[in-house]
Parts: structure tokens; C-alpha cells; sequence
């Protein structure tokens, strides 16, 4: 089977791919390093000939609020009219769990708008919300940062390695469009500020976390289940103790967004104006 995976270079893309074409699928990566560019349409109408599955685990650059927006609604409309075009037979997309319930959020306002606009196309679909990476536990510290501190709300949430992640789209993406959502998560629940403060010390970084009831997520107030997925969630496998050991572990996440940046750059300077 043909599958086209938007973002194939990424996080998740790379592993997506690897894995599907060790299951003897043809898997393409198409990102615009490949000269697939979803926001001008670049590359979209070639990648798609013969494909039956469309699995979109792209991320925009810029997490600004208007950017962000700009990429997931341009990149959605772009992939569904060359899919429809094409005769592909499933669309695939990788959200997050409780996108719903995060709509102060910038970032999560696009994440919903990419979801709605899937919803609303006459391509099958299955919509994967997951659960926040292992890998991306420094990011979060990097997006939480107040002067020097990492401010994070001690509430529930079920993260999970990007290889399981990879692994439940894969299955996902094999499988008959489910025209609806699935969620995928981690085995073990943690209060995120004690998880990145642990993440952090495994990378001898020494910014303190500081358990803040007030404090947002990507700008979002969270309560106690706000990031925690439903009682059908399919689980991965690895625990947080084993992936710390892999060798994936050992490598920073990349740099934080250009936008969230100096968002919180722009928070400390009103810190110590006020
Ligand atoms: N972080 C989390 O904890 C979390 C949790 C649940 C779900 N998710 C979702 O997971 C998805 C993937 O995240 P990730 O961390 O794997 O992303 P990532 O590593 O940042 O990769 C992003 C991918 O998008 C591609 N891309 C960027 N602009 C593009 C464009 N105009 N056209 C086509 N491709 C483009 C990039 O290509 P180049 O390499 O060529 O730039 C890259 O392959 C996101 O949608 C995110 O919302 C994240």
C-alpha cells in the first residue's frame, strides 16, 4: 500500500515511516526538505498519485498564534482537496488528547480548527489524539520558563514515548478509517511538574520546576484531567524509567519555537516591571 507521510522527516514522521515500511508498505516522507510543501501545495498533486493513504504527523514551525493558525487550516484545505483529487482512501492526522478542552490556547485553536476541518471533508478519516512525548518533556520545561524558573501546574497527565506514538498511527493508518477519534496514550500517570523535574535532572539540567497551580500550558489553564486521555485510550508499552535508558533519552529535544520564546521573554519583562 502506498502511504504518504506529510512530516515525513520529523519526530514522529521518521520513525512512522520506518516502521511502515518495515511492515512492506511503501511509506514516502514528504515534507518540504522533499519539495512537498503543504502550505503553497508544492509537490502535493505528484506524492499523492497511487496513494491510498494520506497520514498528516506535520507540526508548523512557528507556534505564533496567527502562524500556527495560518499553517494547520492552509495545510488541512491543501491536503484534502489534493487528496479528493487523487482518490485517496484515508486520511490520517495526529492531534493531541483534550485539543477540545484547550481552546486558549493558540496552538490548540489550530489543532481544533485542523480537526473540524478533517470532520467536515468527504475523506475518510481517523483523527489520533496522543498524549505529550517523553521527548518532548524539555520543550515543555524550555515553553514553561519564567526568567530562570520552570513554572508548571501539578496536574495529572499520561505522556508516552514518540516510538509508541509512531507505532499507534502506523496501526491506525493500516487499518479502516475510523471517521472519528482515537486516543493513544502512556502507561504510567505522572504530575507534569514532577515528570520534567525528573526528565530535567536526567539531563543534569539544573533549572529548578516549580509545582504553580496558575501556571498554563502553551497558555491554557489546566485542571486536574485536563491532559488525560479517556477509558478507551490504547496504551503504549514503555514506561518512562525504561525510555530514560534508550539511547533516544539522551538527546535535548530541539529548540523551542522562535514565538513562545519571546512570548516568555516578553512575560518576565512584565514580571519585573510589575
Ligand atoms: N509534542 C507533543 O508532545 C505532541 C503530543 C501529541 C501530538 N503532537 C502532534 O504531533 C505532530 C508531529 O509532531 P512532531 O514533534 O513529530 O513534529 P516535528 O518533529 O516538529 O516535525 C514536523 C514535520 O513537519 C514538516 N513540515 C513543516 N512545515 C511543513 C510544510 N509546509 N509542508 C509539509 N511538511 C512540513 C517538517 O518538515 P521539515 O523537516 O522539512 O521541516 C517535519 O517533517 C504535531 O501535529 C503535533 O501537534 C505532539
Amino acid at each position: 500500500m502506498k502511504i504518504v507521510v506529510i512530516g515525513g522527516t520529523g519526530l514522529i514522521g521518521s520513525k512512522l515511516v520506518s516502521k511502515l515500511r518495515e511492515h512492506g508498505h511503501e511509506a514516502v516522507a514528504a515534507s518540504p526538505n522533499s519539495g512537498v510543501n503543504t502550505l503553497t501545495g508544492e509537490g502535493l498533486a505528484e506524492v499523492m498519485k497511487g496513494a491510498s493513504v494520506v497520514v498528516d504527523v506535520s507540526n508548523s514551525p512557528s507556534w505564533e498564534d496567527a502562524a500556527v493558525l495560518n499553517f494547520f487550516e492552509t495545510s488541512t484545505r491543501n491536503l484534502l482537496t489534493y487528496e479528493a483529487a487523487a482518490g485517496v482512501k484515508h486520511h490520517v492526522a495526529l492531534s493531541v488528547v483534550g485539543t477540545d478542552r484547550l481552546s486558549e490556547s493558540g496552538y490548540f485553536r489550530a489543532k481544533i480548527a485542523q480537526e473540524k476541518l478533517i470532520k467536515a471533508s468527504t475523506i475518510p478519516h481517523s483523527i489520533v489524539r496522543a498524549t505529550q512525548f517523553f521527548e518532548f518533556l524539555k520543550g515543555l520545561a524550555d515553553i514553561s520558563l519564567v526568567g530562570d524558573k520552570v513554572h508548571l501546574p501539578p496536574v495529572l497527565f499520561q505522556p508516552m514515548a514518540a516510538d509508541d506514538v509512531a507505532t499507534g498511527v502506523g496501526r491506525i493508518a493500516v487499518g479502516l478509517p475510523v471517521n472519528g477519534t482515537v486516543e493513544i496514550g502512556g502507561p504510567e500517570q505522572f504530575r507534569v511538574d514532577e515528570l520534567v523535574r525528573r526528565r530535567l535532572a536526567a539531563l543534569k539540567d539544573l533549572r529548578e520546576v516549580i509545582a504553580d497551580p496558575n501556571a498554563r500550558y502553551s497558555g491554557a489553564k489546566l485542571s486536574e484531567r485536563t491532559l488525560v486521555p479517556g477509558d478507551d485510550a490504547r496504551l503504549g508499552e514503555t514506561r518512562f524509567e525504561t525510555w530514560l535508558t534508550q539511547p533516544a533519552a539522551q538527546i535535548p529535544s530541539g529548540p523551542q519555537p522562535k514565538a513562545v520564546a519571546v512570548e516568555n521573554k516578553e512575560k518576565e519583562s512584565q514580571r519585573k516591571a510589575s
